[in-house]
């Protein structure tokens, strides 16, 4: 992989960057576990294992020095009366931070940390959201029609860790209530 500086941008409305190297897509299989209406989750899943989200990730080489950036797409939808959503996990090194750039839609960072503090902070263009590091994270898109977009950044050597989530899931769930959006407990979570 060459080291010298590059550039790249991130054109609307596709918000494709146009240097990438991975398309990641995330179906509603990879889900499984995750939503609270889990006979929704079924039924839906029955009918089609559908587009959740999409990763383009700017590769770098894994290691501590380089950071590793990209563009996560989370489309609008629901399993029962939540939000479609990433898996969520805490970094392999848990002391890595992480910055998120909000470029178009709504939505939240749900978060939490080992010892079970949990935080959502909204999203919407323009803002920057800081992940502390020992963070976990998941973005939600509560846009009804449009995705949520974001461009991320983290250290090379974070590495991810789904299984810690994909076991306990997160504390907070974003729903959409009688009285609109409400951020709720998980009555499933497991510390
Ligand atoms: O590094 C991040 O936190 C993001 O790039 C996410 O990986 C991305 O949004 C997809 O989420 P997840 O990795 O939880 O599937
Ligand atoms: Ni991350």
């Amino acid at each position: 992989m060459s080291d010298t500086p590059f550039t790249f941008s991130i054109p609307t409305p596709s918000f494709i960057p146009t240097r990438m190297d991975n398309h990641i897509t995330r179906r509603l299989s990879a889900l499984r576990g995750q939503f609270r209406d889990q006979a929704a989750y079924e039924a839906m899943l029955e009918k089609e294992d559908t587009l959740i989200y999409e990763v383009y990730e700017v590769r770098r080489p894994e290691k501590a020095g380089e950071l590793l950036s990209g563009i996560s797409i989370i489309h609008p939808g629901k399993v029962g009366s939540e939000f479609f959503m990433t898996k969520g996990h805490f970094h392999k090194v848990l002391e890595t931070a992480e910055i998120y750039y909000c470029l178009h839609g709504e939505g939240f960072m749900v978060m939490e940390t080992p010892e079970g503090e949990a935080a959502v902070e909204s999203l919407s263009p323009g803002k920057v959201l800081y992940v502390p590091p020992c963070w976990a994270h998941r973005s939600v898109c509560t846009s009804r029609q449009e995705d949520l977009v974001f461009y991320f950044i983290y250290p090379g050597n974070s590495g991810h860790d789904y299984g810690t989530i994909e076991q306990q899931g997160f504390r907070k769930l974003v729903v959409d209530g009688p009285n609109g959006i409400e951020i709720i407990d998980n009555p499933r979570w497991k510390k």
